[in-house]
């Protein structure tokens, strides 16, 4: 019997995904919904504050002056859904701001277990605000929260921080179409994007000094060490930074640092490393304001807002329905 089928269901999952993407050929590639482990998400934490990495800070101060004004263009909401909830630090404010007009339900909907322990440690105690977690998938627990509410009650989604920006570029408007297609025309959506910037300020976000992002990157090996029975040896492999102009997107990848095999018995797996070759694990596409208002369009949606920080280029787009 193989070692996999002694693995509860998400490790079944997570094994079959790594047999999968480290035979794949020619670009050995891992998910990067992996990344964020307990420890990988405490590392994302610490990637926020670090002064290389503008995204978190750009979108706290744009949320924090613009709350009050992002609010008065929206119905009366009494259902807020985060979709990836993250710490929940930015949503702080518009769930303030909301909770000052009428009582709001919270709804954050994320993977992990420990973001959402963080964003209910942080999100505690607004007064009028009641927060309900989803621990899904975005669009499961959209679908969810959907199906449970309560007659027209309007909804507002928000999906902040740029993680569309982890999407590819179509599969990014195809996820836009999908929480459309889930909302009715009282509805809103609040979507938060990073935007193209100098290559040296991308790359310095993405290869930071400390090297915070490069452990938040190994630790992928590292995870499927633990959890997997694996024997990556990290010392041998480097994290890598690159910007890439045809799909404008900064991408990871592991290198390794010399020729080598590596075996990982819970994926049923022995693995061989060419000198230099890479395991590609996230890409961070960059965007223009105007598209993402475009994309928004394609996607059904009506341009209700747009803000933008000068200081790092961000923009928060709020979408209408109908
Ligand atoms: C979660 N996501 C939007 C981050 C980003 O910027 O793509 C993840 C990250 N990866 C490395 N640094 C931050």
């Amino acid at each position: 019997m193989a070692l996999t089928a002694l693995l509860p269901q998400a490790e079944r999952a997570f094994a079959a995904d790594v047999r999968a993407g480290l035979m794949r050929s020619p670009q050995k590639e891992l998910s990067s919904r992996y990344l964020y482990d307990t420890i990988g998400s405490g590392l994302f934490e610490v990637i926020t504050a670090l002064p290389e990495y503008g995204v978190t800070r750009a979108e706290e101060r744009i949320v924090r002056s613009q709350a009050a004004e992002m609010v008065s263009r929206l119905p009366a909401h009494g259902l807020v859904a985060e979709l990836g909830s993250g710490s929940g630090r930015k949503t702080r404010w518009l769930l303030e701001a909301i909770g000052r007009r009428h009582p709001v339900t919270y709804c954050p909907v994320d993977i992990s277990p420990t973001a959402l322990a963080l964003c209910r440690h942080e999100l505690a105690n607004i007064p009028g605000v009641r927060v309900v977690g989803y621990e899904r998938d975005y669009l499961d627990g959209l679908r969810q929260i959907v199906s449970e509410r309560k007659g027209a009650m309007p909804l507002l989604v928000l999906f902040l921080g740029s993680t569309i920006g982890n999407f590819r570029r179509l599969a990014a408007t195809r996820f836009m179409r999908e929480v459309r297609a889930l909302l009715q025309p009282s509805d809103a959506f609040l979507l938060g994007v990073d935007l193209i910037k100098p290559k040296y300020q991308l790359l310095a976000a993405y290869d930071d000094e400390l090297g915070v992002t490069a452990a938040f990157n190994l630790n992928l090996l590292a995870r499927i060490n633990r959890e997997l029975g694996g024997q990556f040896d990290l010392r041998r492999f480097a994290h890598e930074a690159r910007f890439d102009t045809d799909t404008r997107s900064v991408d990871m990848h592991l290198r390794s640092l010399d020729d080598q095999q590596v075996s990982i018995p819970g994926a049923d797996l022995v693995i061989r490393f060419e000198r230099n070759e890479t395991i590609w694990t996230e890409s961070s596409h960059k965007y223009l304001a105007e598209e993402v208002a475009a994309m928004g369009e394609i996607a059904g949606f009506r341009c209700d807002g747009q803000w933008i920080d000068r200081i790092w280029p961000f923009a928060d787009t709020l979408f209408g329905v109908g």
